[in-house]
Parts: C-alpha cells; sequence; structure tokens
C-alpha cells in the first residue's frame, strides 16, 4: 500500500499533511527516512514511524457498544442520533454495526468494518444464538414457555426456530425472562412475546454467539474487542 495512504488511514494527518511530514523527514520505513510520500510498502511487514513512534496498521477493527434507547442502528441518519454518532469521528471510517437493534432496544453491538464476519454472524444459516433479557406484561405459564421454546407464529411464512427460555421472575401480571434465539427476523423478540399474549416493556440483548456484553461498559460507552473476543467470534 501507499505510504501516504497507510500515514492518513491511520490518522496521522490527511493526505496532503502526511506528504508535508514525510518531505520533513520526520517518517522512517525500516529505520530510513524516506523523502517520497508514494512509495508502497508492506503494512503487515514493514516498520512505519512517525516522530520515532510505531505506527501498526489494522486492517480490521472491533468494538462492542453498550447501546442505549433512543439511538437507531444505523450508520447515518437524518432525525435520530445513530450508534455510529456515539465513537469518536477519528474510529467510524467504514465501520458498520452488525444486524439490528431497535432504537429502543438497549445492549450488546458490535461494530466493525470486517465484512467477512459480519456475514457469517448473520448468515440465516449459521444460527448464531442472541440472548436478550426482557421484560415483559402479561402472564407466563408453563404452555406460554413451552410454545416460546418449540417456535411460535410471529405471521410469517415459518414458525420460530427452537428457542431457550430462561425464567428470571414471574409476578401475576408480568415476568422477565432470558430469550435465546438463533434467528434475527424483524422485531422477532417482541414479535414471539406477542404471539404468547404479553407485550416487551424493555429489552436488552446481553450475547451475540460468543460474545458477551461487557457490564462494566456504561450504556452509550464502548471499547475494543480483545484478542479472545474475535477470535471467538471468528471460530
Ligand atoms: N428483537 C426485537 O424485537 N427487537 C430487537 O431490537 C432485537 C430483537
Amino acid at each position: 500500500m501507499r505510504l501516504d495512504k497507510f500515514l492518513a488511514d491511520l490518522q496521522v494527518g490527511s493526505r496532503s499533511q502526511v506528504k508535508e511530514y514525510v518531505k520533513k523527514g520526520l517518517v522512517t520505513v525500516n529505520g530510513q527516512a524516506v523523502k517520497k510520500a508514494d512509495i508502497k510498502i508492506d503494512e503487515t511487514k514493514d516498520e512505519v514511524r512517525y516522530q520515532g513512534k510505531l505506527l501498526s496498521y489494522q486492517r480490521y477493527r472491533y468494538y462492542m457498544l453498550h447501546k442505549p434507547a433512543g439511538v437507531v442502528t444505523a450508520t447515518k441518519d437524518n432525525l435520530d442520533k445513530t450508534v455510529i454518532d456515539l465513537l469518536p469521528k477519528e474510529l467510524v471510517k467504514d465501520i458498520f454495526p452488525v444486524g439490528r437493534l431497535d432504537k429502543d432496544t438497549e445492549g450488546l453491538l458490535l461494530l466493525t468494518n470486517d465484512g467477512e464476519l459480519s456475514h457469517n454472524l448473520l448468515s440465516p444459516k449459521k444460527h448464531v444464538a442472541k440472548t436478550y433479557y426482557v421484560e415483559c406484561d402479561g402472564q407466563l405459564n408453563d404452555a406460554k414457555i413451552t410454545q416460546l421454546c418449540q417456535g411460535v407464529d410471529i405471521g410469517d411464512e415459518d414458525i420460530t426456530l427452537p428457542a431457550a427460555v430462561e425464567v428470571v421472575r414471574i409476578d401475576s401480571d408480568r415476568y422477565v425472562i432470558k430469550l435465546t434465539i438463533t434467528e434475527g427476523r424483524f422485531h422477532q423478540v417482541k414479535r414471539m412475546i406477542q404471539a404468547v399474549d404479553g407485550q416487551v416493556t424493555y429489552l436488552k440483548r446481553l450475547s451475540m454467539g460468543s460474545l458477551i456484553l461487557d457490564e462494566s461498559l456504561a450504556k452509550g460507552d464502548f471499547r475494543e474487542l480483545t484478542d479472545e473476543e474475535i477470535s471467538g467470534l471468528k471460530s
């Protein structure tokens, strides 16, 4: 890749600024000051330094966001704040959300520029498990739990695939469950609860595949995934 592109991608400066830095001798490649910004480097092997500081090129970036309610899962929106708006400008180039949470849903959202991983996580063939914490109005009983687990008619061609239900609390007219599904249909959790005569009042995603929401992240905060988290998602 061209040295100026490398430097600009790493936010060292704009293309024209980095050309100036190179001319001034502030950039070294494998220990040698270079004078031309259009030379080709191997970003996986060459050691590039700016003012002595080693620059390492990350082709793919992965962020875990604790999505708050009130922001939309999109890269751009004319009306609402988006999940991308929650990241600093310098990090968002080519970054997109993997899948979608409703505006009023909170919790785990993966943001990346890795199209292949995103495709694999969202592919209907892969049945990646997603677990939600779900607060509902309505009554829950064993028959309804069995229905949710076996599959319910939410108005689509097919009933939902088998799901897992963990009961957190049941009161007379409301209940809390953890629901694990392996599909990603539009408003799926809300429609599943409606299919058993309930109404979701609060929804939060806790996990996606092996990735678990880091509860130390405040709503609206994000962090980079660890190497273990990235390899867990890829395996
Ligand atoms: N199911 C829903 O109904 N909403 C979400 O945001 C995610 C899953």
